[in-house]
């Protein structure tokens, strides 16, 4: 099957195999010296010198501890939203009782950096801003190297979901001073859903100590402390460490910067064929598309549901629908962590076999 939905992504051969281990004991020295090769290689990927708690959750597990561990109940934040997870980064917040500004950004743009200065200068108790690097439900990425240099120059703390870019786009965590960065193992890294990442700042880190929203499995300090003992608080899903410390070491040797290259050639190709096509991309400015997943409007002729079923039934290809709002409207083409030209040129093919039979 040709899996092209942007995150879980398609799992090598050798990760899977990796992933097939036995177990070993959580508190022993096989895990530690695991934990350990894991760490080192997150903190490159992260591209930082800080600690890297890793959770034993999905993606959305590191959002509510990014949340939870930088604010307490009251605080007024900032959230820049262009889509359904910047929507869900706010909606946390809220149900921890932050206090939320939301400026309506439509849907298929970027957040201008412009507006978040604005509304900081509007708003100056807002404690801290929620953005999301990459909206894969829209295709779209942010500008974060232009929006972290406005939210620090008000001295605000800057949580990034980068959940569906990091390894794939640029985000130097420390360089470009994000105070919480997240990330999952279903996206750039190659690897099944089950961990996810965090990494704070110095200023983040000690935003946590006055921090009072509740917090305990998501506490990211018993993370770091445990992780000095070569171990995490809690039952590790021990399996992903195995498939996740492969991955990091295939994706050190291919190099960084040549998987930044390799994403933006491949969503360049996909751009290309989209509009060769005669389809319309639905990111508003084709700088600001994504180079993890490219959003398509769904032409007024067409039925998305019988164009991604017999994608599916007829050639074993598995695209994505619009989410919430954009359902029917949209369809994404996930390309991102294992994925190679030839997978793509096959969506393109069948996507021109297919759209004639429904109404393109
Ligand atoms: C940008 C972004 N944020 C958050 C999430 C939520 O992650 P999860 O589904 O792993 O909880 C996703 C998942 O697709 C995502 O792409």
């Amino acid at each position: 099957m040709n899996l092209r939905v942007p995150g879980p992504t398609p799992v090598p051969e050798d990760i899977r195999a990796a992933g097939a281990q036995q177990m070993i004991n959580h508190r022993g020295p096989e895990f530690a010296e695991l934990i350990n090769s894991v760490h080192s290689g997150l903190q490159h990927i992260f591209q930082t010198k800080q600690e890297v708690s890793i959770l034993t959750a999905s993606g959305t597990g590191a959002m509510e501890a990014a949340v939870v561990n930088s604010f307490s109940p009251g605080d007024k934040v900032l959230s820049i939203s262009i889509g359904v997870f910047g929507n869900r980064f706010a909606q946390i917040a809220e149900i921890y009782g932050a206090e939320i500004v939301k400026p309506t950004i439509p849907y298929g743009s970027a957040a201008d950096p412009e507006l978040i200065k604005n509304e900081l200068e509007k708003n100056p108790s807002i404690k801290g801003v929620l953005v999301t690097h990459n909206e894969t439900s829209t295709g779209v990425t942010n500008d974060i190297k232009s929006i972290a240099k406005v939210v620090k120059s008000f001295d605000k703390l800057l949580l990034v979901d980068a959940i569906s870019s990091l390894g794939c786009i640029p985000l130097p965590t420390d360089e470009w001073n994000c105070d919480v960065v997240i990330s999952g193992s279903q996206k750039g890294f190659m690897v099944p859903p089950g961990l996810a990442f965090g990494v704070q700042s110095d200023a983040a880190l000690s935003a946590s100590k006055t921090a009072t929203m509740p917090r305990f499995y998501f506490d990211f300090e018993r993370h770091t402390s445990y992780y000095h003992r070569g171990q995490t608080p809690w039952t590790p899903a021990v399996s992903i460490f195995y498939g996740l410390d492969l991955a990091l070491k295939k994706m050190l040797n291919e190099g960084l910067a040549n998987i930044f290259t390799r994403h933006e050639k491949t969503a360049t190709k996909v751009r290309s064929a989209v509009k060769e096509i005669g389809l319309k991309l639905f990111a508003e400015d084709e700088q600001s598309a994504s180079n993890t997943v490219t959003s398509v409007r769904i032409p007024e002729s067409v039925d998305a549901k019988r164009l991604l079923g017999l994608l599916r039934t007829e050639h074993n290809i598995v695209l994505a629908g619009g989410q919430a709002d954009l359902d029917g409207k949209i369809f994404r083409i996930g390309h991102l962590g294992y994925v190679e030209e030839k997978e793509i040129d096959e969506v393109i093919e069948k996507l021109k076999v297919v759209l004639p039979e429904v109404g393109f």
